[in-house]
């Protein structure tokens, strides 16, 4: 072992300040998290450019810009490739790549180039025992305030869901917005879960209230249409 470099990995973990960087993007030079104050952001990375799932990552991502953007999300992504290369992919993506009905699609959120992997590791993007010059495929959610609130990490075989990424985004908006949690596979519009009860009073008043569904005292839900959410989380509908 004396000889061999050792990756330092290190896990930031939900609830901690989003580890800070300057870093150089395809949309100029980005300092993180403090250019994204006031908004949410999902910081993402991929194993590499000009291949093939993450082609099709890029082009999903880029095509629901917009409907993130709307729900007041920042999208920026990663990968341990260089500025020209990134630049090389994504004309590349526009000029030839159709895929599913997406073409011409033009990425307009900021790439990180990382060829030093100076944000890969303080992310803990680089997983030595997956590989140890590619980025595995992870997704931070981080709120206004600077904080990670979800962490998801994929292998590099597997392409992300984009729709539950967009779901995770809504429903911890919600969730701040209405003082709630979400049940399994919760989508806008569903019941929402109101957390524990903290003593025999409250568990008590929880059955006793007329706007809660009790399942029993520790398992309440209550409405919570679906307008309501999408009207304080959208900017528009
Ligand atoms: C891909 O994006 O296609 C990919 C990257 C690294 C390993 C396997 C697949």
């Amino acid at each position: 072992m004396e000889n061999e470099e050792q990756i330092v990995v290190s896990m930031p973990r939900i609830g901690d300040p989003a580890p800070e960087f300057k870093a150089i993007t395809t949309q100029g030079e980005i300092n993180f998290p403090s250019d994204f104050k006031g908004e949410w952001v999902i910081l993402f990375s991929h194993p590499a450019d000009f291949t093939p799932v993450c082609t099709s990552e890029f082009m999903t991502f880029a095509t629901m810009e917009e409907k993130f953007n709307n729900a007041n999300c920042k999208l920026v992504g990663l990968s341990i490739d260089g500025l020209y290369s990134h630049i090389a992919w994504l004309r590349t993506i526009k000029e030839k790549i159709e895929y599913k009905g997406m073409k011409d699609v033009e990425v307009n959120f900021p790439l990180i180039e990382d060829i030093k992997m100076d944000v890969a590791k303080k992310y803990g993007m680089i997983q030595p025992n997956e590989d140890t010059t590619k980025a595995v495929r992870a997704v931070f959610f981080i709120d206004p305030k600077g904080i990670i609130r979800t962490i998801i990490y994929y292998p590099l075989s597997l392409g992300r869901n984009f729709e539950e990424l967009y779901r995770v985004i809504i429903a911890l908006q919600a969730a701040d917005e209405f003082g709630i949690a979400t049940p399994a596979d919760w989508q806008p519009g569903d019941d929402v879960i109101i957390g524990p009860a903290g003593s025999c009073s409250a568990a008590k008043g929880r059955m006793d209230d007329s706007e809660l569904d009790c399942k029993d005292w520790f398992f309440c839900t209550k409405k919570l249409d679906k307008d309501t959410v999408l009207n304080k989380v959208l900017k528009k509908k």
